[in-house]
């Protein structure tokens, strides 16, 4: 270990840490099940391509220079460098994460993010964290020492952030993303153990906690803004303690001034679009990840077990489990079995415009990132991260098979329940979308139509 990482580890795990480790299930600190497959991913010995790892070459060759700001250390700096707009902030109260003394109602932690990146920051805090997408790896984790240098360096990290976002119950035991929603004390501790991850199948009354949130939702009750007046000990059975709460007042929050200081922050929202958004894009990046990792192992395993000079396609063993981890990405790229609103929901960041206003269009002028936020979140419920390297990145046999499933399901062919949230218009509208906007995906329709 070097002394660097070392560092990072002393200050890792300071005494209330290890009283929430102790808090948190064997199961969600399990290391994932990819967890020791280096001979095929190389998660620990391949150079990544990361955005994060991008700029580090774009900052060692002079080409970009990060100012370091007194207040807030390199975090304007970095988010401006990768494209992360400010408007994502999300503020998260709970003690769930690494910078755990940092973090309390009255300091919440801020998360940005951006298609690839993802960025924590914590008041004081000796780090930033910083996450990003690697289209082979998944998720590759970072730290940036908060100190004024003529070199940063993102010091990339291991065990010290995978040990939570490597867990078969958050990330869907791959090195990903978690978005989770927790029941926390006065100060900011968990009383319940983390429940599953927040997906965008969890209805929005169980969403949030832990979490500021502004905006408006209308009279759908939600989890956000709410901690136990007491301390984590008090409280007795947190779900009974937690049915005796009064839901309403932590609704429809659009100032957080009263509740504490916002001015130290970027923002003074936890904007509840980019809350959804995020809780829909950190489940869609796992699973891009798992299809990828699953389908890398299925193809070492048969070439492992095939006779030598015994060429031709896949075994059937390995198909099923390329099958199983593409089902599941395909119902997480179209939202199968989504939470309805039962109101609609408002931002009050710019974060709605901004998302929005990416693209790419149709030549209707109709976007996959178009906000629905009435009834659900998405206008055409496929997720853009279709249009991610990611996605590109995944072995040709899932992408392919992803595509022939996109296929069935749009054009009708399929009706499946799991589908059932797309009436036909949805269907075609989105059909119409991606042939307007992914190349590949045209290209496997005109050669669908050509048989
Ligand atoms: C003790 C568990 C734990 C450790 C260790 C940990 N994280 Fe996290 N991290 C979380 C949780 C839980 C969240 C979800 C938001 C929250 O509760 O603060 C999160 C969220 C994040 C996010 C926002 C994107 C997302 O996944 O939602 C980033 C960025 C992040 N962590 C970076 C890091 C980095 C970098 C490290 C290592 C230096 C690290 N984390 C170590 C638990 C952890």
């Amino acid at each position: 270990m070097t002394g660097r990482s070392r560092r990072v580890r002393t200050f890792a795990l300071p005494p209330a840490l290890l009283v929430l480790l102790l808090l948190v299930p064997v199961a969600v600190l399990a290391m994932g099940q990819f967890g020791s497959d280096e001979d095929v991913i190389g998660y620990n010995t391949a150079t990544p391509t990361d955005p994060v790892a991008q700029l580090q070459q774009q900052i060692d060759s002079g080409q970009v220079h990060l100012a370091f700001d007194p207040a807030h250390g390199y975090l304007p700096a970095v988010l401006k460098a990768l494209h992360v707009p400010i408007s994502s902030q999300g503020l998260v109260f709970s003690r769930t994460s690494l910078q755990v003394d940092h973090i309390a109602p009255w300091t919440p932690r801020a998360v940005y993010f951006n298609d690839d990146v993802y960025v924590g920051w914590v008041q004081g805090g000796p780090i930033m964290e910083v996450a990003s997408v690697d289209p082979k790896l998944g998720g590759v984790f970072y730290t940036l020492d908060q100190q004024p240098t003529a070199h940063p360096k993102f010091q990339r990290q291991f065990s010290t952030c995978l040990q939570c976002h490597d867990s078969s119950s958050s990330t869907g035991g791959v090195p990903g993303f978690i978005m989770r929603s927790v029941f926390a004390d006065k100060m900011g501790y968990p009383i319940s153990s983390p429940v599953a991850a927040t997906t965008p199948q969890t209805p929005i009354a169980e969403r949030w906690g832990g979490w500021y949130v502004t905006g408006t939702t209308g009279d759908q009750p939600h989890l956000g803004n709410l901690m136990a007046p007491v301390s984590a000990h008090d409280v007795g059975d947190p779900a009974a303690y937690l049915a005796k709460m009064r839901i309403g007042p932590n609704l429809n929050v659009t100032d957080l001034s009263s509740r504490f200081d916002t001015s130290p922050y970027l923002s003074p929202y936890s904007d509840a679009v980019a809350l959804m958004v995020l809780a829909d894009q950190t489940y869609v990046h796992n699973l891009i990840t798992i299809a990828g990792y699953e389908t890398r192992k299925a193809i070492y395993d048969d070439q492992l077990t095939s006779m030598a000079g015994d060429s031709g396609g896949l075994s059937e063993g390995a198909m099923v489990r390329i099958r199983g981890a593409a089902e599941r990405l395909v119902r997480g790229l179209l939202y199968s079995r989504e939470a309805p609103l039962t109101s609609p929901i408002t931002g009050d960041s710019t974060f709605t415009q901004d998302f929005q206003r990416l693209g790419p269009r149709d030549h209707l002028g109709r976007s996959l990132r178009d906000l629905d936020l009435k009834t659900r979140l998405f206008k055409y419920p496929l997720s853009y991260l279709i249009y991610s390297p990611a996605f590109d990145a995944l072995p040709p046999v899932v992408r392919s098979y992803v595509y022939t499933r996109l296929r069935q399901v749009l054009t009708g062919q399929d009706q499946d329940p799991a589908f059932a949230n797309l009436s036909a218009a949805d269907r075609t509208a989105i059909l119409q979308i991606l042939q307007d906007t992914k190349p590949a995906f045209a290209a496997v329709m005109t050669t669908a139509v050509a048989r």
